[in-house]
Order: C-alpha cells, then structure tokens, then sequence
C-alpha cells in the first residue's frame, strides 16, 4: 500500500514563521515519503468568513503561494482547494448522521474558537458542523499520516468517532482509525512575548515580509524588559529575542558567546534585535524571492490547483463508491 499524507490549512490570509517552525518545514521534507495531499480548506474558512468572499480567494491563493514558495513542490505535492472536490461534501453528508449537536457543542476545539469568534446572529450550524466536514476531508483520502498542529487533536477525534459508528452500523471495514502526527516543534510565541503567534493578535512575521518590515517588527519585540542599562546583566528567560535566535540562527558557537555577554552585561538588546532581525532577514530571503516571482504567474498557480484537484479526486471518488456500496445506497449505474 502507498503512503498517503494528508494535510491542510483554513485560509485566512498569508502565513508566518510560527506556521512555518510548525509545520510547514515539517512538510517539505514529509512529501519524499509518500504521496502528500495539501488541502487548501476554504469551505471550511467560510464556517467564519462566509459574509467575506473576497478575503476567501485572495486569501487561498496567498497560501499556495506560502507553500511554493517554502518549498512544497508540486511535482512531488497535490495542493488543491477543498471547494473544487464535491467528493468531500457527499462524504460529509453521510457522516452528518453519525454525531450529535450535543458532542460538538461539547467539542474543546469548537469550545474554544467559539469564545473567540462573536456570532452575532446564533452560532451558524457550518461552523458547529466543521468537525464532520474535516472528518470527510480526512477520510476520503484514507491518509496513513495526518500531521496536524496538538489544537486539531479534538476534531480528530470526531474523526475517529466517525470511523467506529461507520465501520460498525455499515458492517464494513471502509475507514482505518487516524493517528494524528504532531509537529515535534512547539507553537512559536508571537513578537510580544506572550501568546502563540497569530494573525489576529498582530504579533506576526510573515514569510512575505519585506526587511524593512522584519526590522520595525523585531525592534518593537519583547526582549528582557528590566534589561535597562547595557552595562548590566540580561536575561534569557521569557526572553522572545532569544527564543529565536534558538531556532533561527545557525552558528550555535557564536550563540553561545553572544547569550553569555548579555547575561554577564555589556551586550545591548538594540544589539541582539539588530542581530535578529538581520538572521531573519537573510533566512526568509529566497522564500520572498520565489514569492515575489510566483505572485505574477496566476496561470502557473492556477495550473498547480487543477493538477492538485484532479488527483484528489481520483482517490476520493474510489472512497466515496467503496462508501456508497458499503452504505448500501440503491444506484442506476448497476
Ligand atoms: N482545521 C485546519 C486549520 O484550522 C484546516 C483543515 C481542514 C485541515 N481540513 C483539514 C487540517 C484536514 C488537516 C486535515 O487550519
């Protein structure tokens, strides 16, 4: 049997280094070991952003181009939009039977996003549904990897909820039970210091930002605050600007000199952003670079989506027959 991986994200703009530590390195090298499907997942963006389409495709295709442009390689990488596979929403149709409103009200992914998000008009049955539809996203691949960040553990619950009561009341063995893969990299905490990066707390830097922006966002960062007069001791705990240095900068040696000449003091914290930012700078420069050349070539981006929707449905119209016979459903085609 082949290896299938199956991923995805929700677009909602343009992705930043924490999605990159996270999980977007992860992938590069994942798609060598088997056949990789990444899913642009729209329809379930829209769970939130129904009321805002243009933000929906602009949105989609910013993210493809994270994904070229870090190095998912479409020769190698199916990359589609979950819109364009009609496959996903009949699978989502037979497994809507198969949970209860009172499970995914009680769902911690649901719970929590639920405190975030402000639905003005009552809670939207898409958005309380999106488990199930992200359960169909997954199983009509019949992935062998599922890497996903530790806040998905709960829909891939639903996930495997799904596969016992199918398995079970249909008397087949259609789906396997998945076994999310989590990314072995913590969440990236955000420039300020305190809470995972994200594009709705502003504390961002994203793969497509130019120097000039990677500068003021890294002088604004939180570094030690006491850290007053140069000559002075400074901290490396809860120190964000050090934090990333850990990750970003290469020469762990000349790391080491540096920690101990601010912890010992003499060492400017103007001096260790200066240090950052120019890190940065140079390890986003050929993402930006293949950035700024794939953003002119909308036929090229729009060939990568139609190969990547062409083979997803290839696999997923086989799960969706198997699913259809196992259910039991009457067919014309007989
Ligand atoms: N829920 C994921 C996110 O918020 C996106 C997603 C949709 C996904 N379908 C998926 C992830 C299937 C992995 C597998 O980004």
């Amino acid at each position: 049997m082949n290896t299938i991986i199956l991923t995805g994200d929700r677009p909602s703009g343009s992705l930043h280094i924490g999605h990159y530590v996270g999980s977007l390195k992860d992938r590069v090298k994942l798609q060598e070991k088997g056949e990789m499907f990444v899913l642009i997942a729209d329809i379930q963006a829209m769970t939130d952003n129904f009321d805002n389409p243009k933000l929906l495709k602009e949105s989609s295709y910013e993210v493809l181009l994270d994904y070229l442009s870090v190095g998912i390689n479409p020769m190698k990488s199916n990359i589609f939009l979950q819109s364009e596979i009609p496959e996903l929403y009949e699978l989502f149709t037979y497994f809507l039977n198969l949970i209860s409103i009172h499970k995914l009200q009680h769902n911690p992914t649901i719970k929590t996003e639920l405190n975030q998000k402000n639905f003005k008009t009552g809670l939207p049955l898409g958005f309380l549904a999106y488990p199930i539809s992200q359960a169909s996203d997954i199983l009509a691949f019949k992935p062998t990897y599922v890497p996903v960040g530790a806040d998905q553990i709960p829909v891939i619950e639903v996930t495997n909820d799904i596969v016992n009561k199918f398995n079970s009341i249909y008397a087949a063995e259609v789906f396997e039970k998945i076994n999310p893969q989590l990314s072995d990299c913590p969440k990236l905490v955000g420039t300020d210091g305190l809470k995972k990066m994200s594009k709705s707390l502003g504390n961002a830097i994203y793969l497509k930002d130019s120097p000039d922006t990677i500068i003021r966002k890294i002088r604004k960062m939180r570094s030690d605050p006491e850290h007053i007069y140069i000559e002075n001791p400074g901290k490396l705990e809860g120190n964000t600007v050090f934090e990333y240095l850990d990750i970003f900068y290469h020469d762990k040696e000349n790391l080491l000199k540096l920690k101990n000449h601010y912890t010992k003091g003499g060492l400017s914290d103007g001096k260790i952003k200066d240090i950052l930012a120019e890190t940065l700078i140079e390890y986003l420069r050929p993402i930006r670079e293949r950035r700024e050349k794939l953003q002119k070539d909308r036929s090229y981006l729009n060939s990568v989506l139609r190969n990547g929707r062409e083979r997803a449905r290839e696999v997923t119209s086989k799960t969706l027959s198997e699913v259809r016979n196992a259910i039991g459903l009457a067919s014309s085609q007989e």
